[in-house]
């Protein structure tokens, strides 16, 4: 019998190739270094999850029902006062507020779940975090990249990503830049969605949010902002985000994500409640990410690299001047593997990025390998 061979077209496909497989022989090398690999390549947080976080995950975990998609009414009000205490944004109101599974799950989906297709445009950063590519892929949508509004011409994008401070380059947008965006947005029916999940690791200057009352007058039409606990609180492994914004975005998310079941666990929603009720463990964890960017700074500068930006988030945008992957080569040599900004875009082909989410002690071999006399 013939068995007919499925036509069915593979997701996968319409996807880039996983690029940290490209990464492999770097990290070998530098995982031979005598004292051990120092991974400044991924942004992933190491220190312990805060005790009262994780004594909010236990408080519930008798619980056996189902958790609700919107979230609870304490997580909803705890993000709106938290957006409010920390960030000096005003008039969400907690029922435009949705918590996610993290947010590049949300980030994955957004361009589909908002019934975009190829039809549409979505614009994403020139250098940027892989998944709003993906997002757009996963849409079937029409994809530039372009960091200034001039570089659209006439076009009317269906959606704008932004992302301040961004990954992987530390940049900060402005007030006058959001306040372009958002009147360039409104002219044109464009929803605009800015990644945040930096905004609490500020090391020079502030950076306001696209919900600032500076940048949007208080209008929060076409407007969604993406917030992750992942890097402020350290709860990566927890999944932990939420959206808001627009009310009616907010609410037409809510109905497709209540259809899909994409509902954040009960423990999860407790523990962000806790988070974002405090602002200590943030501001402790900050500390200790500013201490470990002074010594990589100055010890990447004193070996020779320039740094670019960088005057937030949790990366070192830097340069020798040269092909990335010959920079990664050179730090591998010396036990260090870092992130290559062409994992970013072709913009980004002569950088790497240096993540400041190494414990004291690999940030402290680091530091010393890169300043060490051979
Ligand atoms: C710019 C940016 N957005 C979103 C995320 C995803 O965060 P989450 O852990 O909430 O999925 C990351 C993670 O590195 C990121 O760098």
């Amino acid at each position: 019998m013939n068995i007919e061979v499925s036509s069915r077209r593979r997701v996968s496909t319409l996807l880039p190739d996983f690029p940290w497989d490209t990464i492999a022989d770097a990290k070998a090398k530098a995982a031979a270094y005598p004292g051990g690999l120092a991974d400044l390549s991924v942004g992933t947080p190491v220190d312990p999850v805060d005790p009262l976080i994780r004594a909010a995950l236990n408080s519930v975990a008798e619980v056996p029902g189902y958790p609700t998609t919107h979230g609870t009414p304490e997580l909803r009000s705890a993000a709106a006062q938290a957006l409010r205490r920390r960030y000096g944004v005003t008039g969400v109101d907690p029922a435009a507020v949705l918590p996610v599974i993290g947010t590049k799950e949300l980030i994955a989906g957004l361009p589909r779940l908002l019934g975009l297709d190829a039809t549409d445009l979505v614009v994403i950063p020139e250098v940027a975090y892989p998944t709003y590519e993906v997002g757009a892929l996963l849409g079937g949508t029409r994809i530039a990249r372009a960091d200034g509004l001039a570089q659209l011409g006439p076009v009317s994008p269906a959606l704008i990503f932004l992302n301040s401070p961004a990954n992987p380059t530390g940049k900060v947008l402005g007030v006058e830049h959001l306040r372009k965006v958002v009147s360039f947005a409104r002219e044109r029916g464009t929803i605009v969605v800015a990644d945040e999940c930096y905004l609490g690791l500020t090391w020079e200057g502030s950076a306001p949010s696209l919900l600032d009352p500076r940048v949007c007058d208080g209008d929060h039409t076409n407007l969604l902002v993406v917030h992750s606990l992942s890097k402020t609180s350290n709860l990566a492994s927890y999944r932990a985000g939420f959206v808001t914004g627009d009310p009616e975005l907010v609410a037409e998310l809510l109905e497709v994500r209540k259809h899909s079941g994409m509902m954040v666990p009960l423990p999860i929603q407790a523990a962000m409640t806790a988070a974002l009720g405090d602002d200590e463990h943030e501001a402790r964890q900050r500390e200790r990410y500013r201490a470990r960017r002074d010594i990589l700074r100055t010890a990447l500068t004193a070996a020779g690299f320039r740094i670019d930006n960088s005057e937030a988030g949790l990366y070192l945008w830097c340069t020798r001047d040269e092909p990335c992957r010959t920079t990664l080569d050179w730090l591998a040599d010396r036990g260090i593997l870092a992130a290559p900004g062409d994992f970013y875009g072709p913009a980004g082909s002569k950088h790497v990025r240096i993540a400041l989410t190494a414990t004291d002690e690999r940030v402290a071999a680091a530091a010393e390998r890169l300043t060490r006399r051979t």
